[in-house]
């Protein structure tokens, strides 16, 4: 491979199109992050079997141990799969909570037909400024670039914060426009990771805040929003998980009916990552516990396989509105 690799040699597209299309038509695109080549599957075949656009995407971590040498083989190798089945949906490889230029510069270099730049953490000058210049490089390439404006809560490998801060309607217009960017990740009552809320037995969990939602999309009519830390973290998995020897038993996640809303709204991307680690654990958990023995890792990584592929149908299907829209 040559040193640079432009994504449309890999068949991926930026996300503006998809965006475009997701505003217009009241749905979501999803974007599964992955690190892997069983999630990669997963998620390809669950697109193309529901017929749904997709996001794949990295953390700077994932990428790391997938290597950024393999990554982009991985997901034309992706690209080609579904092709040969003789579907047609449109792919895009996005960097997820990028926080450097360097890193951003890389991920454009190799492959990656959009990049995030989370400067959330910094002040606003500062966060604008990096942003820009990320936008800067991204543009002239033809690669779509996603900002993020408020804190979002929870642990990750490379982003943790105790608390969130709200998104701030206020400065939302001043950011676009000094950016430039393509679509703004917000910060509405979400969290990273499986422990979203702590709720007493009984208690619901609090309702996200669509009114700061709403406000945002007043201010800036038609320009797509993301919303980060949206995995349901799914029940069924979770009592799974804990049926089968592990320990997850304050799991808790946003309801679905939140999220078909958001979907509707103008949020044009939902960020899932752990729902696609419990589907793939609970399923692994079960093959473990019914056949000791088994140590052939097909016979595990197979059917962790098939659930993420199940599961992405189903959010596809009956909470993002994605499936048909290839
Ligand atoms: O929001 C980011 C993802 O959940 C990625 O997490 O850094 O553990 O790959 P990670
Ligand atoms: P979850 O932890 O809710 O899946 O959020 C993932 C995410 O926002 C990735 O950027
Ligand atoms: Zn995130």
């Amino acid at each position: 491979m040559a040193d640079t690799t432009h994504y449309k040699e890999l068949g991926l597209v930026n996300t503006r199109d998809m965006f475009k299309k997701a505003m217009a038509g009241g749905y979501a695109i999803p974007a599964y992050n992955f690190n892997n080549m069983e999630q990669l599957q997963g998620i390809i075949i669950g697109c193309a079997e529901s017929k749904s656009p997709v996001i794949l995407q990295v953390s700077g971590s994932a990428r790391k141990y997938a290597d950024p040498r393999f990554l982009p083989h991985m997901v034309t190798g992706a690209v080609q799969m579904v092709r040969a089945l003789g579907v047609d949906i449109s792919v895009a490889l996005h960097l997820d909570h990028g926080d450097t230029f360097d890193l951003a510069k890389s991920c454009i270099d190799s492959g990656f037909s959009s990049v995030m730049l989370d400067g959330s953490h910094h002040a606003f000058e500062e966060n604008a400024a990096l942003t820009r210049q990320v936008v800067e490089y991204a543009h002239e390439r033809e690669v779509t670039v996603e900002g993020e404006l408020g804190v979002l809560a929870g642990v990750e490998d490379e982003v943790s914060h105790e608390v969130s801060h709200y998104t701030k309607p206020e400065e939302v217009e001043a950011f676009v426009e000094k950016t430039g960017v393509d679509s703004l990740a917000i910060s509405i009552g979400t969290s990273h990771g499986a422990y979203k809320f702590k709720v007493k037995p009984g208690e619901e969990v609090p309702p996200l805040r669509f009114d700061i939602l709403e406000e945002i999309a007043q201010r800036v009519p038609d320009f797509p929003i993301v919303l980060h830390g949206a995995s349901a973290v799914v029940p069924e998995y979770v009592k799974m998980i804990n049926a089968f020897g592990g320990k997850m038993d304050d799991a808790v996640g946003i309801p679905e009916e939140q999220l078909r809303k958001a979907a509707g709204s103008a949020v044009c991307k939902i960020n899932i990552d752990s729902d696609g680690r419990l589907a793939m654990t609970a399923a692994i958990r079960k093959v473990f516990a019914e056949n000791p023995s088994e140590f052939d890792p097909r016979k595990y990584l197979g059917p962790a396989r098939e659930e993420l592929t199940k599961m992405v149908k189903y959010k596809n299907e009956h909470v993002l509105g994605s499936a048909g829209k290839a």
